[in-house]
């Protein structure tokens, strides 16, 4: 079976979006509009795979799905031409997980690093969904037969499993497949991650060697989505640096995280190489550069604040547009569910 190109990502509301999130993720989300069909789901059920502390209970849940929604719009992202929803209002995603539940292997999810890290050391009190985890995502790449993944380096080892799932679906159901017209005896596409981006870590602002986080405890580590341009400003003189001025060269940020975070941060927001900033920047001073800095995320990021905090004012017109994205992510959904229970031998109505 030829597979039509089709993009599905997907962001969890436990709010606080960041810079991290944008750059990481929402940019390339933009991008891919261009040249593909794609798919960008707020994921309410994985959200709440972690404890309440961390998803904020049932109102918070809701305000974050229609923030994460408004960063989507505000970023760029057309819900009309592609497709925006939030996940819960698709049932087939937990229809095919659970058909996914049966196909997927312990030892498989045993080996998932992130579940290790969410899980921590009091594993007997985890959520079974945090388990499960990387097969709801599974399903919902598959649900919509989606080719193409972009997502942030961690997210590497679930787009693997999704693959290894496909196959396996493929082959336990190879015959099936097969006399339900697919040839090729494949149903599922084995999706690829697409990992790009200028900057797809991006770091504390306090500290160059940890991940920009929406739980560090320090709101000063990290540019919030929301933040106006004062505050952007404000933290970015306030970061972290070294005392050393700027290398000319990109060899030189070696060994300095916080440097190196903050040039990567320039060249991702500017569309420039590294190399290139450096040579504007390199031999001067942090401040001035700071400066700079400062000036270019105002520049990038105070627009979408201001946009996302219009959008929020209107939570009848998110909702409105989360349920249009639903029905439409339906249409695609349903179809794949009815040949997925054809093929695994569930009677249904016809
Ligand atoms: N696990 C992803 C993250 O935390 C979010 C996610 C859920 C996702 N389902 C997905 C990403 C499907 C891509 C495709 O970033």
């Amino acid at each position: 079976m030829a597979f039509v190109e089709r993009v599905f990502s997907g962001v969890q509301p436990t709010g606080n979006l960041h810079l991290g999130n944008y750059l990481g993720a929402i940019v390339n989300f933009v991008k891919m509009q261009e040249t593909h069909n794609c798919i960008y789901c707020v994921v309410d059920m994985h959200a709440i795979t972690m404890g309440m502390d961390v998803w904020g209970g049932p109102a918070e849940l809701a305000r974050n799905t229609r923030e994460v929604t408004a960063a989507f719009i505000a970023s760029g992202i057309d819900p009309k031409k592609h497709i925006v929803f939030n996940q819960s209002q698709v049932s087939g995603h937990a229809e095919l997980a659970w058909i996914f539940n049966c196909v997927a292997r312990m030892g498989w999810l045993n080996r998932m690093t992130q579940f290790k890290e969410k899980a921590g050391k009091d594993r007997e009190n985890a959520s079974v969904g945090i388990f499960d985890y990387p097969v709801l995502m599974a399903a919902d790449i598959l649900l919509y037969r989606a080719t193409h993944v972009p997502v942030g380096e961690d997210q590497k080892q679930h787009l693997e499993l999704s693959r290894d799932i496909a196959q396996k679906f493929n082959n336990d159901f190879g015959d099936s497949i097969r006399a339900q017209g697919a040839n090729d005896g494949l149903f599922f596409p084995l999706p690829e991650p697409l990992i790009t981006g200028p900057a797809t870590r991006v770091m504390s602002l306090r500290d160059g060697t940890k991940k920009m986080s929406k739980s560090d405890a320090s709101d000063n580590s990290r540019i919030n989505l929301t933040d106006d341009a004062d505050t952007i400003a404000q933290k970015i003189r306030k970061a972290k640096t070294d005392p050393e001025p700027l290398p000319s060269e990109e060899k030189g940020l070696e060994g300095r995280p916080e440097a190196d975070n903050l040039v990567g941060i320039f060249a991702a927001l500017s569309g420039r190489a590294k190399a290139d900033v450096l040579r504007e920047f390199g031999g001067g001073q942090f401040s001035s550069f700071k400066n700079a800095l400062a000036e270019l995320c105002v520049a990038k990021l105070a627009p979408i604040a201001g946009e996302m905090k219009r959008l929020v004012a209107d939570p009848g017109h998110i909702d409105a547009t989360l349920n249009d994205g639903a029905d439409r992510a339906r249409a695609i959904a349903d179809e794949t569910m009815k040949l997925s229970k054809d093929i695994v031998g569930f009677i249904r109505r016809r």
